[in-house]
């Protein structure tokens, strides 16, 4: 289905296998940001039972260079190179840590901060946007903490260290540099605010879980570009998702290998389970988290912010919606609320 943006014109493909069906669903025009898009979905032709159910694991069906390992063999591969992923996420830690208790640790974050000029300069620049009206007073870690607050201070920590983590272009998934970023810091702002009209004592996690679900895709993206050819033959059918390519041509996915991350990083259990079942909430054992990220998750990549290859061809489990008790105005303010969140969080970055 071609969708228009009516203020500026500007029109997006939307492969109708990939529509909800039954739903209204607006969003702000990715272009112009100001437009609003309207998609009236059908039901004909379209088994509105069907759960979304991660797909069985299959061999590749198609060629890939037969040099190329896939499957147990390219995970075990993977798995071997997670030893080497930085040590980062220990700030994470601290960061996620003062989150949640303002009181503890602020002292210990601040000297590794010290030592490390380049995050502490991030951790200024996003403190001075925007987003927190601050615009150019922050001088200093401490003296975010004085304006800001710890816990708004850890949050912003945990931006910075993800801008780090996330910030650069992934060929594989024809990102550009910053683009997985600022999808990760939309899914980031968009769990919280899910959390804090489900359960408010879920915010925090669940900005951490948004900020790092897709953290996989550093891994894979090589192991992607290398197989380029075979995603573009899978890809020429329109109705497939780069998520399935993932399935059908490496054996595995991106949540997949996210999940292996976080255990080598010691990420808590219901973070590592959010992360691992974003895409398929259902299948998470009743995992409030994993619902909150894939609603955040599909809002986001449904509106394109800094999506990629993937961009609209990204399906909502509507199960996981309604177990959030969501309606679809809460989505739509969710959605405006984010996309104004992150423009005034980037705009500093850029
Ligand atoms: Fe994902
Ligand atoms: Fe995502």
């Amino acid at each position: 289905m071609k969708v228009k943006c009516e203020l500026c014109g500007k029109e997006y493909n939307i492969p109708d296998e990939r529509i909800p069906p039954d739903r209204t669903i607006s969003f702000p025009c990715p272009a112009c940001k100001k437009g609003v898009i309207n998609i009236t979905l059908r039901s004909e032709g379209i088994d509105v039972s069907s759960p979304v159910e991660r797909p069985r694991k299959k061999g590749p069906s198609i060629d890939v260079d037969r040099d190329l390992p896939t499957g147990d063999v390219l995970k075990k591969i993977i798995l071997n190179r997670l030893t080497e992923l930085p040590p980062m996420p220990q700030v994470m830690f601290k960061a996620r840590e003062i989150m949640n208790d303002p009181a503890s640790g602020f002292r210990a974050l601040a000297e590794i901060l010290e030592k490390d000029q380049a995050m502490a300069t991030r951790v200024l620049r996003l403190s001075n946007s925007a987003y927190y009206g601050l615009a150019g007073k922050v001088t200093s870690v401490q003296h975010a903490a004085v304006l800001l607050g710890y816990k708004t201070v850890g949050e912003v920590v945990a931006m910075a260290i993800s801008s780090k983590l996330l910030g650069e272009s992934l060929e594989g998934y024809r990102m550009n540099s910053g683009d997985l970023w600022k999808h990760s810091l939309a899914v980031a702002i968009a769990s919280r605010l899910i959390a804090g009209k489900r359960n408010k004592d879920l915010e925090n996690d669940a900005f951490s879980a948004g900020l790092i679900h897709d953290a996989g895709k550093i891994i894979l993206n090589r192991y992607v570009f290398e197989r380029r050819s075979a995603f573009e033959e899978y890809m020429s059918d329109k109705s497939r998702s780069f998520l399935d390519a993932e399935k059908e041509i490496l054996g595995f996915d991106h949540a997949e290998i996210a999940a292996e991350m976080c255990n080598v990083w010691k990420i808590p259990k219901s973070l590592t389970a959010a992360i691992s079942f974003h895409h398929y909430p259902a299948q998470s054992n009743g995992n409030v988290l994993a619902a909150i990220v894939h609603v955040a998750d599909s809002l986001s990549l449904m509106s394109g912010i800094g999506s990629g290859v993937d961009g609209m061809l990204y399906r909502m489990d509507h199960r996981a919606q309604e177990s959030l008790g969501l309606s679809e105005d809460d989505l739509r303010d969710i959605l405006d609320e984010t996309v104004e969140s992150v423009d005034k969080i980037t705009e500093q970055m850029n």
